[in-house]
């Protein structure tokens, strides 16, 4: 490309990939091919990585995040961030409209809008571009947050058209929608991670988090509700955010004006369960009065407008009747109690189960068989038990006494102390545990079989085909063919999969293992230290433990999987069979030891190789990635664009700064 076009071609793509983000986030309808996507994404970012001069932190490159460590910096709030005060019935809401009528004759109008359950955030923006994000903090204080929120692609970091003020602050809620709330817990419970309580929790843990790149992953939502400024275009609130919206912001379509207390009020009947329907949790409405004019006449008291009432509604609860608990066991041997429940409506749907989590719940409820029981739906998907009504229980009644034995092979459950779930310990001999070790084997991120699922694993097993996951590779066609539902189309299928599953690379045969706590990432990192899977096998704890990330309890859980001869056995006949069970040639090459006990930090953009392949590079030759800078850093390898205070830090303890050139040189 002629020099002088870079810059337009830059500009360009900016406004190209920003709009499809907008059609894509803020209104849902993506308007081009992920693929198209991508590609013009990396023009772009080879456009920047070579013409370091025409950064933009707004570009939507940048979204991607970074993963450095970064203390939140305390900002004050330009305005106060209030809260709502509450109500919780129709009557209360009269009594908030009254207020109002007594000390004004103006005719008023009220919005009602949705009460978002996730964390707020406040927006600052100068000239179109999102300047900074603030918390919430004490209302006074909050913390910057603009790096993290710079990666939720529904928030815009260049506003549309030109009619928006010079500055102003737009306010509005942070949410993890509910599919993506269980994605992560899905995820964090493979990993061995505490899991998050809701989707609330998920989000404000989210955006707090020191990486940004974490955000970046999370596909965090945000509706705004509240504008601020001093030359805001309308004395409406919902012309204001109807403004705002074409400007580019995610406005609630669920936002309505009503003239009197009574149109509120059938607002919130209207809500009441179709709000169950939505993507994201909400937990009430807001009330507000539209006019800015009559806002500022009614004024605040020193934590809440008068002008603006939360109506908050009840959790959604039904009583029934406890017919039995039922218990089922995991691909990892944990046992959880459910309860089967009379079948009630709730929250718009019929309720049979609810979870009951562990032996601690049921203790503390004081369960007993046919107890009236409460149910609730909170912010999570699967109802819980909140209570039970002693009062009316049968006094001959029973109480649930957990298990000692496993539902599906009779063994002895055992409980590790510290820890609130009881266990199946026979790993190699209890149907779902084996069913379960098998679909993890199987799935898109471990080995990546197609044409097996759940239920022909399910065939397989009740034929006794299979009994681990070595003997899938002993199938022949005929055996599967002539299973219910499957062919020979389905039999060659599965057979080329498994075949080609060979080539599935070390890290990925490690983590379809299913040791417990050796999720993808700790996957990832054992073999990029160890190698092979002999030298993993004959780790000690201590050997274990060294290696940065490793903790005792994943370190553990490693030892007892290798200590296991079965579990040797099996690693045989995988070998055998010709699984990848060390890392590649081309990684093996590249390996070296010229940076052991260096720490080294990254920042900046890089020309000739992307961060991630310098940090791999870092790793493959002895050389541990650190995300700040302190004095135990040996480098700071510095990319263009690099921010200022990192630079000053580096001077400041005396930290070398080397450039992409300097460090190829220095593994070369
Ligand atoms: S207006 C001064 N509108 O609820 C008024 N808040 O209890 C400021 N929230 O901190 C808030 N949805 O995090 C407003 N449509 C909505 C909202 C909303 C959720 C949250 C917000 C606020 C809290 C107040």
């Amino acid at each position: 490309m002629a020099t002088e076009n870079i810059p337009q071609r830059i500009t360009e793509l900016r406004a190209i990939l920003e709009e499809y983000n907008y059609n894509y986030y803020v209104l849902s309808q993506p308007v081009v091919s992920d693929i198209e996507f991508d590609m013009l994404m990396k023009e772009l970012e080879k456009l920047e990585a070579e013409n370091p001069g025409f950064f933009d932190p707004n570009s939507p490159t940048q979204r991607v995040g970074s993963d450095l460590n970064k203390e939140f910096e305390q900002v004050r709030h330009q305005y106060p961030m209030l809260s709502l005060s509450n109500s919780y019935s129709e009557e209360e809401l009269r009594d908030f409209d009254q207020k109002i009528r007594k000390l004004t004759d103006q005719k008023f109008e009220y919005v009602c809008e949705l009460k978002y359950d996730g964390t707020s955030i406040s927006l600052r923006y100068k000239n179109g571009m999102l300047n900074k994000a603030i918390t919430r903090g004490d209302g006074t204080f909050g913390d910057d947050v603009t790096a993290n929120v710079r990666t939720i692609k529904s928030i815009p970091l260049k506003l549309k058209r030109t009619d928006f003020p010079e500055e102003f602050e737009i306010r509005g809620e942070i949410l993890l929608p509910f599919a993506e709330f269980e994605r992560i817990n899905q995820e964090r419970e493979e990993e061995g991670e505490a899991l998050f309580a809701n989707p609330r929790n998920a989000a404000s843990g989210t955006l707090k988090s020191q990486k940004s790149s974490v955000v970046a992953e999370r596909k965090l939502d945000a509706y705004f509700y509240f504008l601020l400024g001093e030359n805001l275009p309308d004395d409406g609130h919902l012309e204001n955010l109807q403004a705002a919206k074409s400007w580019g912001f995610k406005i609630s379509p669920d936002t309505e004006k009503c003239a009197n207390i009574d149109e509120v009020i059938a607002f919130i009947r209207k809500w009441n369960l179709k709000r169950f329907d939505l993507p994201v949790a909400t937990d009430g409405i807001v009330i507000k009065v539209n006019s800015l004019n009559l806002q500022q006449y009614l004024g605040s008291t020193a934590k809440s407008p008068r002008w603006a009432i939360a109506y908050k509604y009840k959790a959604e609860q039904a009583a029934t009747t406890l017919l039995s608990v039922s218990y089922q066991v995991g691909r990892t041997g944990a046992v959880t109690p459910v309860a089967n429940l009379e079948p009630v409506l709730l929250a718009g749907t019929t309720v049979k189960r609810a979870s009951l989590h562990n032996a601690d719940i049921i203790k503390n409820l004081d369960l007993h068989l046919g107890d009236t029981v409460y149910v609730e739906k909170g912010g999570e998907i699967i109802p819980k038990i909140t209570g039970v009504d002693a009062s009316s229980r049968h006094p001959m009644a029973s109480p649930v006494v957990f298990i000692k034995n496993c539902p599906e092979c009779e063994t002895a459950l055992i409980r590790n102390e510290g820890e609130a779930a009881h266990y199946c310990p026979n790993e190699d001999g209890c149907p779902p545990q084996i069913k379960g070790k098998m679909e993890h084997f199987i799935g898109r991120k471990a080995m990546n079989i197609d044409g097996l699922g759940t239920e022909t694993i399910d065939l397989l097993y009740s034929e006794g085909l299979i009994r681990n996951i070595a003997d899938l590779y002993d199938l022949q066609k005929e055996q599967i063919s002539r299973l219910e539902r499957l062919g020979d189309k389905s039999a060659e299928r599965i057979l080329k999969s498994l075949d080609e599953s060979r080539m599935v690379p070390f890290e990925k045969v490690l983590f379809a293992l299913g040791i417990r706590f050796v999720g993808e990432t700790v996957a990832k990192i054992l073999t990029n230290r160890l190698i092979n899977i002999e030298t993993i096998e004959a780790a000690s704890l201590e050997e274990l433990t060294a290696i940065d990330e490793i903790g005792g309890r994943i370190a553990e859980s490693v030892r007892a999987y290798f200590s296991n001869p079965k579990n040797v056995q099996l690693i045989e006949r995988l070998k055998e069979k010709g699984l990848q069970m060390q890392i590649d040639e081309a990684s093996l090459a590249n390996r070296s030891d010229k940076l052991s006990g260096l720490s080294i930090i990254i920042s900046g953009t890089f020309e000739k190789n992307s961060r991630d392949d310098l940090k791999k590079m870092i790793e493959q030759n002895g050389g541990k990635n650190v995300s700040s800078i302190s004095k135990n850093t040996n480098y700071l390898l510095a990319g263009s664009n690099i921010g200022p205070s990192k630079l000053e830090k580096a001077e400041k303890l005396n930290i070398p700064i080397i450039s992409e050139d300097d460090f190829l040189k220095m593994i070369d």
